[in-house]
């Protein structure tokens, strides 16, 4: 049997309930804060994503789906949404209109990891971009948004960590202090920090290798070291957050996997889930746009992993999970009375009244059976009787109830029905 590639997953309709309503409240919170939704191709120019997440994250070094099209061209499939809509937003010019884009967006993206619970080759977010503002308001906004979906969704067992990676010049003085503390401790290093060190030093500090933990313990904090500039903007944001009632912890050690960010970084962790407990995160990134060719835009954005969310989801509020039931199912006794049955569903259906019918030519008791399996409210028989009378029974499958009625009143009788139910 062929099965879908490894660390990809169906998403059947056992649970498709579930993502639909985890959409709908994206959507609504977005525009409840005024973004717009925005789409992009799954597949870019391999620059796109070299350009911005950096060369020696493990991204771009080792997770892209990258391959040359049949023009020879370098194409790979998205592996976030960032980089995309910063492309998308330069070549079409978009702040020559309104200098504050506020964009919001959900769909697959791809990395090759070693899939594992909760990691997967093809996973979805859902992410929300403010761009043109350098404001530590537009920060602290895109995490009240966060914020206002995870509970609009009742997901409740997360904890909001904060850290700044200021300016430019402060990370590189910073990344130099770093570098001469971790160079001292290296022999101690495990192999994937001694590695990192050269290529990616702050990355050293997101180590869970226990070889690391005494080393990362002990090091220098960029708090230490941040200018006015940078600690004012990171002050504001906390204020900001304390405000709004927003709980957080700074973690002076949270610094993400991708290079594109300065200033204010996040992630919400979910207690609830085991090694992949990143439900989500973001961050401020300043420097992107030029990358495109655009002018300096600053920006901050967030995205959320689905498949963590649903992973929480699915142990504290399993009636997300309920499958979409029919209003009623048509029985329909002989062939004859086919006819006749698919008038009634056709009316019941264009008055907005969810109608099924059997398209098996199956018997009595198949199809009343099929009504139970499907949860169907409702059934109305069809035989020669109704045919030739136009006496309708409409059952309530619930309470056993039966009542009569004709084409005319059959709307009437069952919305009845369906409000008792
Ligand atoms: P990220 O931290 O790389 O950020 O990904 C965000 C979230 O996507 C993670 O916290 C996690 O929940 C989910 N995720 C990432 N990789 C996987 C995977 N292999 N399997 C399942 N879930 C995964 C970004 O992507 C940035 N673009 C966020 C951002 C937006 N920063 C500024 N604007």
């Amino acid at each position: 049997m062929i099965q879908s590639p490894r660390g990809t997953k169906d998403i059947l309709p056992s649970t498709i309930n579930a993502w639909q309503q985890l959409e709908d409240t994206f959507r609504r919170v977005s525009t409840l804060f005024g973004y717009q939704e925005i789409r992009t191709p799954i597949f870019e120019n391999t620059e796109v994503f070299m350009r911005t997440i950096g060369e020696n994250t493990d991204v771009v070094g080792k997770e892209m789906y990258t391959f040359p099209d049949k023009g020879g061209d370098s194409m790979t499939l998205r592996p976030e949404m960032t980089a995309s809509v910063a492309r998308a937003v330069v070549q079409h010019n978009l702040t020559a209109t309104n200098p504050l884009q506020r964009l919001w967006y959900v769909g697959e993206f791809f990395r090759y990891e070693r899939p594992q619970k909760g990691r997967y080759r093809q996973f979805h977010q859902f992410g929300a971009e403010c761009i043109g503002s350098a404001a530590p308001e537009a920060d602290v906004e895109v995490i009240l948004l966060v914020a206002k979906l995870l509970s609009d969704i009742g997901l409740k067992e997360f904890s909001l960590e904060i850290n700044t990676l200021a300016n430019r010049e402060v990370r590189i003085l910073y990344r130099e202090k770093l570098v001469e503390y971790l160079i001292e401790q290296k022999s101690s290093l495990s192999p994937e920090s001694q590695e990192r060190l050269d290529k990616n030093p702050l990355r050293v500090l997101d180590s869970k290798h226990p070889l690391d933990r005494v080393a990362i313990e002990s090091a220098p904090t960029i708090l230490e070291y941040l200018d006015d500039e940078s600690a004012l903007h990171f002050a504001t944001v906390q204020n900001l957050l304390t405000i709004a009632g927003i709980n957080f912890t700074i973690s002076p050690r949270l610094v993400r996997g991708l290079d594109y960010y300065s200033h204010t970084v996040f992630e919400f962790v979910s207690t609830a889930l085991g090694a992949q407990s990143a439900l989500g995160g973001g961050g401020r990134y300043n420097d992107m746009f030029e990358e495109f060719g655009g002018k300096h835009t600053p920006a901050v954005g967030f995205a959320m992993g689905i498949e963590r969310i649903l992973m929480i989801l699915e142990q504290t509020n399993p009636t997300l999970y309920k499958q979409n039931t029919p209003d009623v199912m048509m029985i329909t006794l002989e062939n004859e009375s086919y006819p006749f049955s698919q008038t009634i569903a056709q009316l019941l259906r264009n008055d907005g009244i969810s109608t099924v019918m059997d398209v098996q030519g199956r018997s009595l008791k198949a199809q009343m059976r099929e009504a139970d399996r499907l949860g169907a409210a409702i059934t109305i028989i069809i035989g020669e009787n109704e045919r030739t009378s136009g006496q309708l029974t409409v059952k309530n499958m619930k309470t056993g109830m039966q009542e009569t009625a004709t084409q005319e009143n059959i709307i009437e009788i069952v919305q009845k029905m369906l409000r008792l139910s």
